[in-house]
């Protein structure tokens, strides 16, 4: 089949620091979108996307928040770490386990890991891991001497062959969502080493880590939040005190840490390198209502504030690529879906 003639294989990747949002991009597409396939890239368990489905809140480490259409498989591909507690309670908390499959070559997350991360004075005081154990199992993994998924009885009735399952629906020419994680800016290889993560976070690995070939992309959507966050340590040029932070409204503490949020102001020098390297196909912009208030739940562009689509414009122009979704709110109906018309 001619590729033109399929529906597309999507990738969703962090813009800037991890936490823009994307759980809950995801989440919407998921539902509007109906993909056969939700997989699960990025580093590990030191992810944390947030989704609000159904009144309850969720805060994912594992699996795609893609999970709440309940009409798709959720994978997670073999370039992913897997902390085996974490992804069995995950999917007893949101009921698929007859729809998760973990691919058996996900390398494991072991509690000497975990360990090394919380004692390491490099890892926890300088850089500021999540702790959570990623770094030092992906130096396992690269030293060859890792576990892998099919070795972890507890995974077994999950196994799966992810690269297999993924390329098979994109020759159906079925949709494909790939989840990535973390951010552009965290990227071991484009971002601000070494305050980065274990892994590059780029649209490419974010393929490869469930084993879909560049050819095989249609569409990258790179979510940037309307301000800039960051946890952990590292630079952060256009960083704010907290106190300007506070004035504007905006608190944020870490899904998996717990820690509080360094803030600052979009950067657009970045973000236009982001989605350079990143092959930014669309962009989400998200937390518009914290940025500017009175635009909270909205879901048409025409009823947005004038300083609120004054700012899309410039962020639009600026990077050169269309924004498509704007995201009002934190659950998954806040949202205005811009596709139908700059697609
Ligand atoms: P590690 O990947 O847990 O070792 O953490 C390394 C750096 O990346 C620290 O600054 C973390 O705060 C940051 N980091 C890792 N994962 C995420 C994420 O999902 N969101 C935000 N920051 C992250
Ligand atoms: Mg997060």
């Amino acid at each position: 089949m001619i590729r033109g003639d399929c529906l597309p294989c999507s990738i969703v990747a962090g813009g800037q620091w991890g936490d823009e949002g994307k759980g809950k991009i995801v989440a919407y597409l998921a539902l509007s979108d109906r993909p056969k396939i939700i997989a699960r890239a990025g580093v590990g368990p030191n992810a944390g996307h947030t989704v609000i489905y159904k009144g309850k809140r969720y805060g994912l480490r594992q699996i795609s928040c893609g999970f709440v259409y309940e009409g798709s498989r959720v994978l997670i591909g073999p370039g992913v770490l897997v902390n085996p507690d974490i992804v069995v309670k995950e999917a007893e908390e949101t009921g698929i386990k007859e729809r998760l499959g973990i691919d058996r070559h996900c390398a494991v997350i072991e509690p000497s890991h975990i360990e090394e991360d919380r004692t390491s004075e490099h890892l926890r005081g300088k850089i500021g891991t999540t702790g959570t154990g990623c770094g030092p199992a992906n130096v396992a993994r690269v030293s060859r001497v890792a576990k892998l998924a099919e070795e972890v009885k507890e995974l077994e009735p999950y196994l799966a062959d992810v690269p297999l399952e993924v390329n098979e629906a994109i020759e159906r020419g079925d949709p494909v969502l790939i989840e990535g994680s973390q951010g552009f800016g965290l990227s071991l290889v484009h971002g601000t080493y070494p305050y980065v993560t274990s892994k590059d976070t780029s649209a490419s690995t974010l393929a490869a880590d469930v084993g879909v070939g560049p050819t095989n992309v249609d569409e990258v959507i790179l979510v940037f939040k309307s301000y800039v966050s960051r946890v952990g340590a590292g630079p952060f040029p256009t960083e704010i005190s907290q106190e300007e932070a506070e004035r504007m409204g905006i608190v944020e503490y870490g899904t998996v840490t717990g820690r509080r949020r360094r803030i600052g102001k979009f950067d657009f020098e970045f973000a236009k390198r982001s989605a350079m390297i990143n092959g930014a196909t669309q962009l989400a912009l998200t937390c518009i209502d914290r940025l500017f208030k009175g635009n909270r739940g909205v879901k048409k562009f025409e009823k947005l504030t004038g300083e609120a689509k004054a700012f899309i414009g410039r962020v639009e122009e600026e990077i050169g690529i269309p924004i498509t979704l704007l995201s009002t709110g934190p659950r998954i109906e806040d949202i205005i879906d811009l596709r139908s018309e700059k697609l």
